[in-house]
């Protein structure tokens, strides 16, 4: 699929920080948390917007957040500003939330409800696929046709909205999104609804956003309220010296309860290709502690209405990471998602959304804030530690330490498939 190209491609101010970047990237040590200068510096942050967010499938948001044709969310991913629209059709389009007359933003709420798209400057006019219906004093010679919306590449994976910026998104992508389908559908997104939405922002660079969520080394001492129902070995924890005896009786758990939940057609395998392929991903249903329900205070559903046709609560937190930028647990009874935006090399987005069955009564089969406690107190507790981190490594006394090669594989795995995807970017454009 291909999107006529328009002049987007490459921030102007990237130009004369190429040497510099490859100098950091020679310099990159494998084992060892990266350089200074990739959290700090304008220059990484210019390529990390070129090169990894408009070039990779990003992760937006989800599908009930737009129920009705015409619902509207709009999403900035750094320069860019995107409209992502439900059509009369039902299907789901993404645009460049820029007029074609002379580029005033068009919506600029976060969310809501539209007929056309309006602009709000001279009322030109688009319908809900983009097309410009409506312009006046623009003389006859004014093709309409011409003057339609930029679209953006969108993919719907079972509710989970992806966009790509590039004129040729990653191919392999779609290999992704049938892997995933099996293991997303049974719990229908796309019949949920949006309970509660949380945005953050955390003063600290978005690799160490993602870098703080690909481990759980840290859960125990900083996530009271999480690691009631998760267990710290769900992220690639690999035995240790210290950890072999809680590693091992964690897998038993793993392969009985997967034993369980494929005979009722859920697939629950891990696929772990974090950073072996364009598009990264890790999927694994991963059982849950004590009541072993859900991700709440006392690991029970907090929705007594599930989700698809589930009769069993007990079915663990099917967990699906993606590179760059998400992360997700679809339970027996909720979904959580979770996206993390880049605002500034030392400032990050991290928009969090729960969805319960669409026919859920809130007050009666869920409270929002029974449903959201666990994780409004996890991203509070998360954003400290990756702005402590934040200030750590701005000082002159910081160094790249190394990975704990038992709990933070999937840590490195992230700087892996990033230094790769930057150097690539880079490359190409040579
Ligand atoms: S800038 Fe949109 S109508 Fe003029
Ligand atoms: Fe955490």
């Amino acid at each position: 699929m291909s999107i006529p190209s328009h002049p987007l491609t490459l921030h102007p101010r990237l130009g004369a920080s190429r040497a510099f970047l490859d100098a950091l990237l020679d310099r990159r040590r494998p084992g060892y948390s990266l350089e200074a200068p990739f959290y700090l510096s304008d220059e990484v942050f210019q390529a990390d917007m070129a090169y990894i967010f408009r070039r990779h499938w990003i992760f937006v948001g989800v599908a009930p957040q737009m129920p009705e044709p015409g619902d509207y969310i709009t999403v900035d991913i750094g320069e860019d500003s995107l409209l992502i629209v439900r059509d009369d059709d039902m299907g789901l389009r993404a645009f460049h939330n820029v007029c074609r007359h002379r580029g005033s933003r068009l919506c600029q709420e976060h969310q809501g409800s539209l007929g056309h798209i309006v602009c709000p400057y001279h009322q030109w006019t688009y319908d809900l696929g983009g097309r410009l219906v409506h312009a006046d004093h623009m003389g006859e010679a004014f093709l309409r046709e011409q003057h339609g919306l930029h679209k953006v590449h969108l993919r719907n994976l079972e509710g989970l909205i992806f966009v790509c910026l590039a004129d040729q998104p990653p191919e392999d992508f779609d290999e992704v999104a049938a892997r995933m389908k099996p293991y997303l559908a049974p719990h229908r997104l796309e019949d949920c609804k949006v309970a509660a939405q949380v945005d953050i922002i955390e003063e600290g660079n978005w690799k160490l956003t993602l870098e703080n969520n690909r481990e759980c080394y840290h859960c125990v001492a900083n996530h009271p309220e999480l690691t009631v129902s998760l267990y710290e070995h769900g992220f690639g924890a690999q035995p240790g010296p210290q950890n072999a005896d809680g590693v091992a009786r964690f897998e038993d758990i793993v392969k009985s309860n997967h034993a369980r939940w494929q005979s009722l057609g859920l697939p629950s395998a891990r696929i772990e290709e974090l950073d072996s392929r364009v598009s990264g991903f890790r999927t694994q249903r991963l059982p849950l502690d004590r009541a072993g329900q859900s991700q709440t205070l006392n690991a029970e559903v907090a929705c007594r209405k599930l989700l698809g046709d589930f009769r069993e609560k007990s079915l663990g937190g099917l967990s699906f990471w993606t590179q760059p930028n998400s992360w997700h647990h679809f339970m027996s009874d909720h979904v959580v998602s979770f996206s993390t935006l880049p605002l500034d090399p030392g400032r990050t987005l991290v928009r969090t959304l729960w969805c319960v069955h669409k026919d859920a009564v809130e007050g009666v089969d869920y409270s929002v804030e029974n449903l959201t406690a666990v994780w409004n107190a996890t991203n509070a507790q998360d954003r400290r530690l990756v702005e402590a981190t934040q200030r750590g490594v701005a000082s002159p006394a910081y160094q790249p330490g190394p990975y704990s090669p038992y709990t933070e594989g999937l840590v490195e795995a992230f700087s892996n498939w990033y230094v790769t995807r930057l150097r690539a970017g880079l490359q190409g454009d040579r």
